[in-house]
């Protein structure tokens, strides 16, 4: 197994070694490529994603990803490098699992994926105008709607439901729900099919997390409901999040650069860490490491492990040794499991 790893800025520094660290105790064989993206590197080189960082992920098929730091203005020539990884390797889904974690603030009883559309909708990067008056353009098409709604039916086990603002935007949205609704009718019968409005989605997101199973969205609404429903595991420390492609997929912390904690060493590892057992579950089909590492993960916190944004004092370094403690061998004659659903052999403990 070959692993790309692209550290990036701030925090992604400190969290992406550590999580690294996390992987190679239960995947002892596997090969790390170091890479760089994001805004220092767009300062050294004048483009925030490198070809041969590009290359070296087509290649290995699987990377890790920190965070990065885009400018709060415009700057000519630079785009955000998640965003150029995005589209460059047409990572067309960005699947953002929100699991309870043993915390305070989490709610025990939520076990819900956000499957997101990560190529088109107003993230086209299609902007013009003027300081009077500027437009951006909201893409949404056929092909891709029907190929987010086959990966999401994939993920389903009860209940799909398609988030969208049809009521105000019925042929783009329209489009987007329609596409989606026929997909999953066509190749799982078995699952219940609602739509939702997204201001309606959030209300229940922030009201009745538990009720949700498998929620699929365009690409802003998204965004903004996974960071929404990201408190539910217990906060953004621990929120992890993976970009799905044909043959390429690239984790990461769904977290940004923290540039007001960067550097102290005090970053929560734990959103890069279950980024890792993501890799581990839906691109290497190796439940078992997924559940040793997030299993790991459980008890450190369950022992009171915390770093501190939860709380606590450890260090980002002193987190890892927790979860690295708290980590049992992983069982010999790991399966490969290609077919089913990817959620399957989860531990749900
Ligand atoms: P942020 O996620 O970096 O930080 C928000 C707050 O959460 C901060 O107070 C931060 O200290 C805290 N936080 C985040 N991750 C943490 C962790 N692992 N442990 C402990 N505390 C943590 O979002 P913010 O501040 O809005 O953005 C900072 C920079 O990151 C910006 O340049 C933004 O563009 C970029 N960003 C990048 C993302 C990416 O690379 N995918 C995603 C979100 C933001
Ligand atoms: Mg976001």
């Amino acid at each position: 197994m070959k692993l790309v790893v692209i550290p990036g800025d701030g925090i992604g520094k400190e969290v992406v070694p550590a999580a690294v660290r996390v992987l190679r105790a239960v995947l002892p064989d596997l090969e790390v490529i170091e890479a760089e993206a994001g805004w220092e590197t767009f300062q050294a080189l004048g483009t925030s994603v490198p070809e041969r960082t590009l290359e070296a992920v087509r290649s290995a098929g699987a990377a890790l990803f920190g965070a990065v730091q885009s400018p709060a203005h415009r700057v000519a020539g630079y785009r955000s490098a998640i965003l150029t990884l995005r589209t460059a390797l047409d990572l067309y889904a960005n699947v953002r699992p929100v699991k309870a974690l043993p915390l305070p603030g989490a709610r025990q009883d939520v076990d819900l994926i956000i499957v997101r559309e990560n190529t088109e909708g107003l993230y086209v990067g299609e902007e013009q105008g003027n300081q009077e008056r500027a437009e951006a353009v909201r893409r949404i098409t056929r092909a891709a709607s029907e190929r987010i709604g086959m990966l999401a039916a994939r993920f389903a086990r009860q209940r799909l439901t398609i988030v969208h603002k049809a009521n105000v935007l019925p042929l783009t949205d329209g489009l987007f729900r329609d596409a989606v609704r026929t997909t999953i009718r066509t190749i799982r019968p078995d699952v219940d099919v609602e739509e939702m409005l997204v201001d309606v989605a959030a209300y229940h997101l922030a009201r009745t997390p538990e009720r949700f199973d498998v929620i699929v969205a365009p690409n802003l609404y998204g965004d903004i409901l996974s960071d929404l429903a990201a408190v539910w595991c217990g906060g953004l420390g621990l929120a992890p999040s993976i970009n799905l492609g044909k043959g390429v997929a690239v984790a990461e912390p769904v977290h940004g650069s923290a540039p007001d904690i960067a550097g102290k060493g005090i970053a929560n590892p734990i959103a890069a860490v279950l980024s890792g057992a993501l890799l581990c579950r839906y691109v290497w089909y190796l439940p078992k490491a997924a559940v040793a590492i997030e299993e790991g993960v459980r008890r450190a916190l369950q022992a009171g492990a915390a770093t501190p944004d939860l709380g606590g004092t450890l260090t980002t370094e002193e987190m890892v040794e927790a979860v690295l403690a708290h980590i049992r061998p992983v069982p010999e004659g790991l399966p490969d499991r290609k077919k089913g659903n990817p959620r399957d052999g989860e531990n749900n403990s």
